[in-house]
């Protein structure tokens, strides 16, 4: 079931880079293990010719490491502010409006601010992360300061969006900018998840969150029968 499971993500990060990278762009690049094969992706073209002359933005340190090693040029947002188009995975993808939760992995700041930055979020996944709504599906990352956690998480949970949420502490984990994640765990789905994802913002402490609402353009989907692509 494994190498199953492998195999097919491997077609959608594959699949991502060659129906959207094109020669001479800046590319975002994500963070993950389906990401990976995005990144794999890019490397294998650029080393038999068919890509050239692309710049990529890596979400983590993990993903700046993986493409390095692939000789896969690397910039930031501060050389490159605009993104030609980002290609990540994701924890959830609201069937209905493409609405993620991502920061599973502990990427989540850098992802969305590069991710923000391109013309197009290209997300990838298998069929296990689709789901009705965000929430219950996987837990909610959000990001925010060592300094005074546990009350940060108390301020949290007591927001009126996300009313019953719990906070845990992901232990041990500290992000690639120094910070903590809380993981927020629901038992329906957030009501409003772009009222949620205010209140997470205004609440000082919280660094960014995992919501990324209004943000992907299109899923690559990678199922038992094959990959399918769904556009926002
Ligand atoms: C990283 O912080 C996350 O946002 C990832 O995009 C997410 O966890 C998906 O990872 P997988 O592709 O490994 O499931």
């Amino acid at each position: 079931v494994c190498i199953t499971a492998h195999a097919i993500t491997h077609q959608a990060g594959y699949l991502a880079v060659d129906e959207y990278v094109r020669s001479g762009m800046v590319i975002g690049l994500g963070t993950g293990s389906t990401a990976y094969f995005a990144v794999e992706r890019v490397g294998q073209l650029l080393a038999n010719g068919k890509l050239k002359d692309i710049v990529a933005v890596p979400t983590s340190e993990r993903t700046r490491a993986h493409a390095a090693q692939l000789s896969i040029p690397l910039a930031t947002l501060d050389e490159h502010p605009a993104l030609d188009v980002a290609i990540d995975g994701a924890d959830t993808v609201d069937r209905g409006t493409l609405a993620l939760v991502k920061g599973g992995g502990g990427a989540l700041l850098r992802e969305k601010i590069v991710e923000v930055a391109a013309k197009k979020l290209v997300v990838i996944v298998d069929e296990s992360k689709l789901s009705e709504g965000l929430g219950p599906h996987f837990d909610l990352p959000v990001e925010i300061i060592q300094f005074c956690q546990t009350h940060i998480r108390r301020q949290i949970e007591g927001l009126p969006s996300l009313k019953g949420c719990k906070a845990n502490l992901r232990m041990p984990y500290v992000t690639d900018n120094g910070n903590y994640i809380a993981d927020l765990k629901f038992d329906a789905p957030i009501a409003d998840p772009s009222q949620a994802a205010a209140e997470l913002s205004d609440t000082v402490g919280v660094v960014e969150h995992g919501l990324f609402l209004d943000m992907a353009s299109v899923c690559i989907i990678a199922g038992k029968d094959g990959v399918t692509t769904t556009h926002a």
